[in-house]
């Protein structure tokens, strides 16, 4: 018999009899060798849960897909439903591939004049002195490797609204931490029309749980052997993590919770000053090892394209980081100064108004409110299989001193 989701909820003969819902997927959660589905047909306020064993494809399986579900309708173990449906079939009507959410693959340059990051921690490109060059200079003036693609994508997001590149980076920092290296892929998104940074948290927050959910139904046997070997517990951990709405908090009241903890720390948490790794996983920890965006800096502490608050003596930038358990820091990303004449004065102060003319002519020429952010995609795998040294997750980490002949 064909049910309605509200019919299935209120059957009273739950002794196996064959029925055929349809419906659209709510939510999906795997676990070893089950799929735990709630679908619903807009019948009922409450999705009906349906169980798969391991024989069913999960990826076919997405959030947003409309399916066809044959199966008996049994008496649910869990006391949060009386019914469940245990899937014989499954056929999928429409498919709704949650990685497709229209955004515009651009492959931005390695090798660029810019400091997109204006930290100084660049590796400077220069050709080998056994090549003759006819001018002083091969590029003209000099070229490094890109800190990021943030800027070339904010180029490209004026001509398709939503894009992304995913590549390697390069930062020369002097620093032989558990989350740095030299060099390091980012998956980077920039978004036109995008007017708050509550719209940026839920395209970082939504692509942080469809990446991991993906991975962890995709690979389970390879994230299995890291949780048995190197991180027991770490897979309830990420379903603590997919399971609750990430954490907004801002910086200004970040200082105010550690403050209250000072003596726990190496360096003293004070306002104006940048957050350590210590004091980005004590955040973490006290939001209940939930991530956690941290929005709102000084502008003092951020690079010039975050857009200014205009909020008096703090004068802070809609800048919003997100911390993950176990890494602190895992996403940077801002809503960027779209007004020509707040970012030529930023410009102006810190001398970079000559070089940055093709920038500014962005906001001189149609300028859109628009943002973005980075994620470290070393970091996302120490974050999901719960290693702790990012040297640990690449087989070639490059780091100071790591090269030899
Ligand atoms: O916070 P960052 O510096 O932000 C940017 O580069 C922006 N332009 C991104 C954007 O808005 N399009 O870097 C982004 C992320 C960090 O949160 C961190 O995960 C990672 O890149 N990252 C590193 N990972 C490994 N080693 C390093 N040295 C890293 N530096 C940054
Ligand atoms: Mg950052």
């Amino acid at each position: 018999a064909r049910l309605s989701v509200r019919d299935a909820l209120g059957a009273q003969n739950t002794n196996g009899e064959r029925v055929k819902v349809q419906g659209w997927i709510r939510s999906v959660r795997s676990q070893k060798d089950i799929l735990f589905l709630h679908i619903n047909d807009g019948s009922a306020l409450e999705s009906l849960q349906v169980v798969a064993d391991s024989s069913f494809d999960s990826r076919e399986l997405a959030f947003g897909s409309s399916v066809e579900v044959q199966g008996q309708l049994v008496k649910s173990p869990s006391k949060k439903q009386n019914v469940e449906l245990k899937a014989e079939k499954i056929e999928v009507v429409g498919n709704c591939d949650a990685k497709d959410s229209g955004f515009v693959h651009i492959h931005t340059p390695i090798i660029t004049s810019n400091d997109c990051e204006g930290a100084g921690e660049l590796f400077q490109v220069e050709p080998s002195s056994k090549i003759k060059v006819p001018e002083e200079n091969f590029f003209n003036v000099p070229a490094f490797l890109t800190v990021s693609g943030q800027l070339h994508l904010e180029v490209m997001s004026g001509a398709f609204t939503q894009v992304f590149t995913f590549g390697p980076t390069f930062r020369a920092e002097n620093s032989q931490s558990r989350r740095h290296l030299a060099e390091f892929y980012m998956v980077e998104a920039e978004i036109s029309f995008v007017e708050s940074l509550q719209d940026l948290m839920q395209v970082m927050e939504g692509l942080f749980k469809t990446a991991t959910t993906i991975v962890l139904s995709n690979c389970p046997e390879d994230v299995d052997l890291c949780h048995k070997f190197i991180a027991p517990g770490q897979k309830d951990r990420l379903g603590h993590m997919l399971k609750n709405n990430f954490v907004i908090i801002s910086y200004t009241e970040a200082i105010e919770i550690l403050k209250q903890s000072s003596q726990n720390f190496t360096f003293t948490p004070e306002w104006g000053v940048d957050l350590y790794t210590e004091h980005e996983k004590y955040l973490v920890k006290h939001c209940g090892n939930i991530p956690v965006f941290v929005i709102n800096y000084p502008l003092a502490l951020k690079p010039f394209y975050m857009r200014d608050n205009e909020d008096g003596p703090q004068h802070t930038v809609a800048a919003v980081d997100l911390l993950v358990p176990g890494v602190g820091e895992l996403f940077g990303g801002s809503l960027r100064e779209e007004r020509y004449h707040f970012l030529e004065q930023r410009l102006a102060r810190l001398g970079l108004t000559e070089a940055y003319q093709w920038y500014l002519d962005l906001r001189r020429f149609g300028s859109v409110p628009h943002g973005g952010f980075g994620m470290g995609f070393e970091r996302y795998l120490q974050c999901i299989l719960g290693i702790d040294n990012i040297k640990d997750v690449i087989p070639f980490p490059r780091f100071t001193h790591s090269c030899v002949l």
